[in-house]
């Protein structure tokens, strides 16, 4: 009947896996649609902590169909590892998963070039990718000479793509890189256990999305990263290799534009950033530290410590602007709980003038303009009604909800499911 979809609106990491999680109890089916196992995507429920990086996060949900769509980069590897862990944890992930034809196969190359590139660029250079192969891989789909989830379907297709690409691909490891060459056999063996579980997963997943769609079924999709590291509207060059905005969540799942309904943004009532790249509230040395260790910023894929800032208006206008957002999520407000004032980035200046969007280069030049807002002093974990939490915590909400121009109809007050506030829906 509908699609809603959420959406990063930072750099990654604002919550969206608790968002979607909490939003799946309504939803029958979600789609993962694009990035891959770079994600890490965080859910506590009643105290127990999961965290997943390929499998949709309302898989927890009984009834829900999981599905990764076709703009998704999969590590065979990778899936197995953490479908076996879910079941091990009593989901029936493999019974009730789809996996697009589409989609695109890590390979194992793919990893090793990502990490050798991240490892001998130059200062300035470096992304700090996750090393995942993700941005490999995408360049492979590009130049198209990728392996595909539906080619693994059927034995002679598999095996005539796979010694092609391999032909090409060593050519490029040992001319290129220096390396050892991959052999068709090992890669070929590798991806044996993967088809024996996967096979019944692999679907056309554009006609059974859009079908469910007419029969009356409630999607969501699920965005990996966030606005500012979409391939087009983030901080090129550092960003990941997909579109992680509402674009991405049309041609990584196929669903038609039509059905799509609510766009949530997903922001932390801060800033932060994993890797690489401009970040324009970013604090340093003992500030920093304290917002780290009060949000406990560490990456759930890399265990990186993440940088951390003000609330960015600017940035996030950007990303109400292209993705078509129709509220924003706000998460994390608890942890500004510690804080006497709290400031936050209302406008850039760039080369002495006010700008009104986020330059899509020069970023690391703007000049913040900043306001201070009071801060509330108490304790607000947990709390689920709006009315119960400081004034000074309103008015916080509030004056962003204006700035932003878009309603904060969801308010995370802490990690778990139900520290969840619904507002004026
Ligand atoms: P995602 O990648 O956007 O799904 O976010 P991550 O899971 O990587 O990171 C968000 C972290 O913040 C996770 O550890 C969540 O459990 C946690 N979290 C989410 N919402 C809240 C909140 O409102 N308050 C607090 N204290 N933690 C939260
Ligand atoms: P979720 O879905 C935060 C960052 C990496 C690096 C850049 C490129 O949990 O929000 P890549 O491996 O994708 O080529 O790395 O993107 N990055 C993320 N940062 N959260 C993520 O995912 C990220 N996925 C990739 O740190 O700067
Ligand atoms: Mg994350």
């Amino acid at each position: 009947m509908s699609a809603d979809l959420v959406v990063g609106a930072q750099w990654g990491d604002e919550g969206k896996a608790k968002v979607i999680d909490y939003l799946s109890k309504d939803i029958d089916i979600i789609v993962r649609y694009q990035g891959g196992a770079n994600a890490g995507h965080t859910v506590v429920v009643d105290g127990k902590k999961y965290v997943f990086h390929l499998i949709p996060s309302g898989v927890i949900y009984p009834n829900t169909i999981c599905v990764i769509g076709n703009g998704v980069v999969l590590d065979p590897d990778f899936f197995l590892k953490e479908c076996v862990s879910l079941q091990n944890e009593g989901f029936d992930v493999f019974n009730k998963t789809y996996i697009s034809d589409g989609c695109h196969i890590i390979l194992p190359f793919h990893q090793t070039i990502d990490s050798l590139l991240e490892s001998n660029s130059m200062p300035g250079e470096k992304i700090g990718t996750t090393k995942r192969g993700i941005g490999i891989c995408y360049a492979d789909k590009m130049m198209r000479t990728g392996l595909r989830a539906g080619d693994l379907l059927d034995d002679t297709i598999l095996k005539n793509k796979l010694k092609m690409i391999v032909q090409k691909k060593n050519l490029t490891l040992t001319k290129l890189y220096g390396l050892q060459p991959v052999t068709y056999e090992d890669i070929y063996e590798k991806l044996k256990s993967f088809i024996e579980r996967a096979r019944k997963m692999i679907i056309n997943t554009p006609y059974y999305l859009n079908e469910e769609l007419k029969k009356g079924k409630r999607i969501l999709l699920e965005g990996a990263q966030g606005t500012g590291l979409d391939v087009d509207f983030g901080t090129y060059p550092f960003v990941t290799s997909s579109n992680s905005t509402t674009g991405g969540a049309i041609t990584g799942s196929g669903i038609s534009f039509h059905y799509l309904k609510h766009v949530y943004g997903i922001s932390k009532a801060y800033t932060t950033r994993v890797g690489e790249g401009p970040f324009p509230t970013e604090l340093f040395d003992d500030d920093a530290e304290k917002m780290r260790e009060l949000g406990h910023e560490f990456g759930a894929t890399t265990g990186r410590p993440r940088r951390c800032g003000w609330f960015d208006v600017e940035m996030i206008k950007h990303s109400v602007r292209v993705n078509g957002m129709t509220s924003l999520v706000l998460t994390k407000i608890d942890i500004l709980s510690n804080y006497d004032k709290i400031p936050v980035g209302v406008g850039y200046e760039l080369n002495g003038k006010k700008i009104d969007f986020l330059p899509t280069s020069g970023l690391e030049n703007v000049k913040v303009i900043y306001e201070e807002l009071p801060g509330w002093n108490t304790n607000i974990s947990g709390i689920s009604n709006f009315n119960n939490l400081p004034g000074k915590c309103k008015d916080y909400i509030e004056f962003l909800e204006k700035r932003i121009g878009v309603p904060i109809n969801i308010i995370s007050t802490g990690p778990d499911r139900t520290h969840t506030i619904i507002r004026n829906i």
